[in-house]
């Protein structure tokens, strides 16, 4: 099957369309052929390196964290899906592989694709759709009426957090720039600050979450947006003890992320606040709930742009410019 692989890690980029053998189908998998798949900032920091040490894949590696397709076979342990399905995933780490013509899933990580979506459209939600999940329903319990600041509200997250926030009824405020607006508003954001001409830290006041997207600037000034018992929840680091608890990492990873997260634990502490990473997991069971968000017309995708599966060089470029407006996608088949 033709595949988009990275034979070595570089800083550079790199990778190239080649062939590749098809993936093997163990009991509990499904094998999907793939009509779409979305592209995550996660492939670029596989493909530079930058994750090698939370997860140490083999090479050659086909990139990819998210798809939509049709299930062809399934491994005889399989029990949810069969043979025809229409289905969307983003496959557990180990198992990734979306650009490409065939994935082979654990049933456990995947759910039926939303009826009202094209593939396109499908394969643009899993990553993003689970981080919002597992940031705000989870590690959040955000709730009615409470107040959540997500920033970057035009990203790939953002697009779906500001919708899933405000299904669950919180006041949504959102960051994003001039061009942004009305993509922002239009998804159901209450307060929009457009970071070009406002520092949002100065405007808002008493949020109960934030969810963090961007860096360290952004992260410690967040800090002062939230009341007493507020949470900052950052996707984009630094990573946490707990996030290597999690994981199952070595104690000396363990002591490298109580480090690298010293400096916010502490701010966070002096604003009477908490501070945790998330590192979104796959995860089929919430997926199908969000299947059924999608399919009551609750939570719309955003999609920037589609791209052939012979140009997903260009489709991760036009990713890392930072510029993307929703989700960019493959068109496999
Ligand atoms: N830990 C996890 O599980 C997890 C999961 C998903 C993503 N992430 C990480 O989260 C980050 C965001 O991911 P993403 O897919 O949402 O990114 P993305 O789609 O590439 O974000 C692009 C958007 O960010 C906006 N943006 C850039 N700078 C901004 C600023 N200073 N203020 C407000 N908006 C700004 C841009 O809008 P403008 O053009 O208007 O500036 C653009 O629409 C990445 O670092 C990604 O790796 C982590």
């Amino acid at each position: 099957m033709k595949a988009f692989v990275i034979d070595r890690y570089s800083k550079k980029g790199g990778g190239r369309l080649r062939d590749m053998p098809s993936p093997e189908l163990r009991d509990t998998d499904v094998l999907v052929e793939i009509h779409a798949a979305g592209i995550n900032l996660l492939d670029s920091k596989v493909r530079t390196g930058e994750f090698k040490l939370i997860l140490p894949y083999g090479l050659p590696l086909i990139l990819g964290h998210d798809v939509a397709g049709v299930v062809v076979r399934v491994g005889s342990k399989v029990r949810q899906f069969k043979p025809g399905d229409e289905v969307y995933a983003r496959p557990r780490d180990g198992q990734i592989g979306a650009f490409a013509e065939f994935i082979a899933m654990n049933e456990a990580d995947v759910a039926l694709k939303p009826k009202t979506l094209t593939m396109e459209e499908a394969a643009s939600i899993p990553l993003v759709g689970l981080t919002a999940w597992q940031a705000l329903i989870e590690k959040a319990n955000l709730r009615k009426g409470q107040k959540v600041l997500v920033h970057a509200g035009s990203g790939g997250v953002g697009t779906f957090a500001i919708q899933l926030a405000r299904h669950l009824g919180a006041m949504v405020a959102t960051t994003t720039s001039t061009a942004n607006l009305e993509l922002v508003k239009g998804l159901g954001a209450d307060v929009v600050v457009d970071y070009k001409k406002q520092a949002f830290e100065t405007v808002l006041r008493d949020y109960d979450v934030v969810l963090n997207s961007l860096g360290k600037d952004t992260l410690e000034k967040s800090l002062a947006v939230l009341k007493p018992g507020g949470q900052l929840i950052s996707i984009s680091g630094p990573p946490d003890a707990e996030f290597a608890r999690e994981q199952g990492s070595s104690w000396f990873l363990r002591q490298v992320m109580r480090v690298l997260s010293f400096g916010v634990r502490r701010k966070a502490k002096r604003h009477r606040v908490s501070y945790a990473f998330l590192f979104m997991r796959a995860q089929g069971a919430q997926l199908s709930e969000i299947t059924a968000l999608i399919d009551r017309g609750v939570i719309r995708p955003v999609v920037d742009r589609v791209f052939p599966l012979a140009a997903t060089g260009e489709a991760l470029a036009y990713v890392e410019t930072g510029r993307a407006k929703g989700k960019v996608v493959i068109k496999v088949k």
